[in-house]
């Protein structure tokens, strides 16, 4: 089949990579001339793991089509797949203007019957508002909407794209349904056939859970703090009930990236503007707020009660490991309100280094670990990249002024630190 994907950031490159693997010829449709270019010589405008090699594969057949070009992508396929950003507004709002502006572009060249599937994660009701704006600028048009919202994750995308869960398809035509399952054969999981509201619904429900589940995970770490109690073996004790479930239950700075913050907050903002006060999700959200305010008294306490002109290093800037996404990244929020309190910051990423220049002023960027350590006095860990686990701790000590460690991801051993002479601080570790 011929699809087209607007929109090639982590979720329209992947799909358009994954969809291409299986044999669709895909037009992947961008509107930046220079990343365009870049994508037809094989270089992906992110860092997703195995990405490129696929990308690259399927290019060089031409079964991968990067272009600018809406009318011959569009007129061209059966299915039109928009995969583009849905950021929040300051209100929590999704901001829905890039669907409204690429949908516009589909509009104009639609030609055959298409089916246009919402793959943005996107507020209840968004099919309809497509629909009307297709209507608007393209009275003849002949296409079906629907929803099949995306839960692949950063770092793991490839594999989650390969493997789903599940393949969620919501629409109210069986004729798009059965052109959505013809797209999907090849992938495995579950198909689970919905109206589209509530494959809409899915998506939000599905984050805003997983949000949840780390606030909560985080809340207990808080008391086990209190209470002298270890929150790996509590969560352990807890996971291996399988109503619960082990994963998601990592206690750490709270829940990041460029979907958790945006759609819990559009979650709740939804509920408000039907009536109905989603009181559960307003403390999901404060709690993970806070754990960021509680990581930087951590590092405050270490120093014995004030930041100013304290020589502060960050290991990690990414939201998570894996990727260099740095949006809502926890360890970006920590580094600003050390700034804040006066700390001098020494930071560094394996892969993030770059994105963060735009958003951090004020900070040295360090070229590798080693060199983020020299002379601080506390080290915080934000992200469990796995080259931190295998730094020669015992040598850093020579580097730091003084062996302090927050580890803000309870990646490390606590006993194997202290027994290095580090002082360890985790969240809800004795
Ligand atoms: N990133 C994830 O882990 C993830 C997972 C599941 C769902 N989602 C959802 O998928 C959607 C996309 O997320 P993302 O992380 O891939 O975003 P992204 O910002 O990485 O990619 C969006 C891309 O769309 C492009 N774009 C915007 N308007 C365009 C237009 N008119 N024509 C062509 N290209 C256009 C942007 O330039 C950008 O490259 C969001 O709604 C997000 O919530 C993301």
């Amino acid at each position: 089949m011929k699809l087209a994907i607007v929109g090639a950031g982590y979720v329209g490159l992947t799909s358009a990579a994954v969809f291409s693997d299986l044999g669709h010829t895909v037009y992947a449709v961008m509107r930046n001339r220079a990343k365009m270019n870049k994508l037809q010589q094989g270089d992906l405008p992110i860092y997703e793991p195995g990405l490129e090699e696929v990308v690259r594969r399927n290019g060089a057949v031409g079964r991968l089509i990067p272009t600018l070009d809406y009318s011959e992508a569009v007129s061209e396929s059966e299915v039109v797949f928009l995969c583009v950003g849905t950021p929040s507004l300051p209100s929590g709002e999704a901001d829905l203007s890039q669907i409204d502006t690429a949908v516009a572009e589909v509009a104009k060249h639609l030609q055959s019957y298409t089916v246009i599937v919402n793959k943005s994660t996107v507020p209840i009701g968004t099919a309809e508002r497509v629909r009307k704006i297709v209507k608007e600028i393209n009275p003849s048009a002949q296409f079906d909407m629907a929803s099949c919202p995306e839960f692949l994750r950063e770092g793991t995308a490839l594999k989650d794209t390969l493997e789903p869960d599940r393949v969620v398809i919501g629409t109210n035509s069986r004729r798009a349904q059965e052109l959505l399952l013809a797209v999907h054969e090849k992938l495995p999981g579950e198909r689970v056939l919905t109206d589209i509201k509530s494959a809409e619904m899915i998506k939000y429900a599905s984050n805003a859970f997983l949000a949840t589940k780390i606030s909560f995970i985080n809340e207990i770490a808080n008391v086990c703090e209190q209470v002298g109690a270890d929150i790996k073996d509590v969560a352990y004790g807890m996971g291996l009930d399988k109503r619960i479930g082990k994963y998601f239950l990592d206690a750490g700075l709270g829940w990041g990236g460029s979907c958790f913050p945006k759609d819990v907050r559009a979650l709740h903002n939804i509920a408000l503007t039907n009536d109905y006060d989603f009181k559960l999700l307003k403390a999901v959200i404060d709690v993970n707020n806070d754990q960021r305010y509680r990581a930087v008294t951590k590092v405050r306490q270490a120093v014995g009660g004030n930041l100013d002109g304290q020589e502060i290093a960050v290991l990690g800037l990414a939201f998570k490991p894996d990727t260099d996404d740095i949006r809502d990244s926890p360890a970006i929020q920590i580094i600003h309100l050390l700034l804040k309190e006066g700390a001098r910051v020494r930071v560094y990423d394996p892969v993030a280094m770059e994105n963060s220049r735009q958003k951090l002023s004020g900070v040295v960027f360090a070229p590798d670990a080693t060199s983020a350590l020299e002379g601080a006095m506390v080290v915080l860990l934000a992200t469990e990249w796995g080259e931190f686990k295998d730094l020669d701790w015992q040598s850093l000590k020579q580097v730091v002024a003084a062996p302090r460690l927050i580890d803000g991801r309870n990646m490390l051993d606590p006993i194997k630190m202290r027994t290095l002479g580090w002082h360890y601080v985790g969240v809800g570790r004795p």
